[in-house]
């Protein structure tokens, strides 16, 4: 089991609950997906995993390992990268910069460096043509593929991503989950939150939907797609 949650309890405050006693697991080469309504605590549980938030009761280990009461500082030694919701790359900063951060955990180990760098611009010939562009003036779809790119620089072996295609256009839509799946290919361990449901099933393994910070429903993704529909509707 590579990333496995046990019993989370979390929330901001003492007084109010957000997670109650949420499981999940997540296995390596998959792309399990949570969904759930708005509020529900997706994104608080891609916190807690990733250490900004520490739960009241539970556990989360990855690799066996309890990761609990570690900080963000420490995830990437632990093999665990993070894409928060929303935009996360520094327009004022060249492309290759922003990869730049990506890569210092490598530390100075030049070589390492040298090929992870190789290896993103082997595989996103768009950055490396505009590698020393300011990453602001990309278009929307890609920065979101050097958010992800920069993911990939500190080779992580779990990847957690908070809606990873909301705010782009349709066609970019698609170029991001094909980008996912190719992640998956990589034999990453793949933990995503999605609110576009429909989409995020076609690169699903295995499902959790959570209502109210408890789980709802689990399963494997084929055993989504007809309940897809009644399970949406008991969000509305
Ligand atoms: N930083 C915060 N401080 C206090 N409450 C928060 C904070 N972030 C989220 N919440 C609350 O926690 C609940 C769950 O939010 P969130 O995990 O963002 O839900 P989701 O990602 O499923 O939409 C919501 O009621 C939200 O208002
Ligand atoms: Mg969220």
């Amino acid at each position: 089991m590579t990333l496995e949650v046990e019993g989370v309890t979390a929330g901001y405050t003492r007084e109010v609950p957000i997670l109650q006693g949420v499981d999940l697991t997540a296995q390596q080469g998959l792309v399990t997906v949570i969904i759930g309504p708005n509020g529900a605590g997706k994104s608080t549980l891609l916190k807690v995993i990733y250490g900004y938030l520490e739960p009241r009761a539970g556990d989360v280990r990855h690799f066996g390992k309890s990761i609990i009461g570690l900080e963000p500082k420490d995830m990437l030694n632990e093999g665990i990268a993070y894409l928060i919701q929303g935009h996360s790359v520094f327009p004022k900063m060249t492309v290759h910069e922003n990869l730049e951060l990506g890569a210092w955990t490598l530390g100075g180990d030049r070589a390492a460096v040298q090929a992870a760098f190789e290896e993103v611009y082997d595989h996103y010939p768009r950055l490396k043509e505009k590698r020393s562009q300011l990453a602001g003036v990309l278009s929307g779809g890609e920065q979101r593929m050097l958010e992800l790119a920069r993911l990939t620089m500190t080779s992580p072996r779990t990847i957690l991503l908070d809606e990873p295609s909301v705010g782009l256009m349709p066609k970019l839509v698609d170029t991001v989950y094909d980008e996912i799946a190719r992640l998956k290919e990589k034999k990453y361990t793949i933990l995503m939150v999605d609110q576009n449901v429909k989409k995020s099933m076609e690169i699903a393994d295995y499902v959790y939907v959570l209502q109210l910070g408890q789980n709802r429903h689990d399963g494997p993704q084929q055993d989504f797609i007809e309940r897809l529909p009644e399970i949406i509707r008991e969000w509305i």
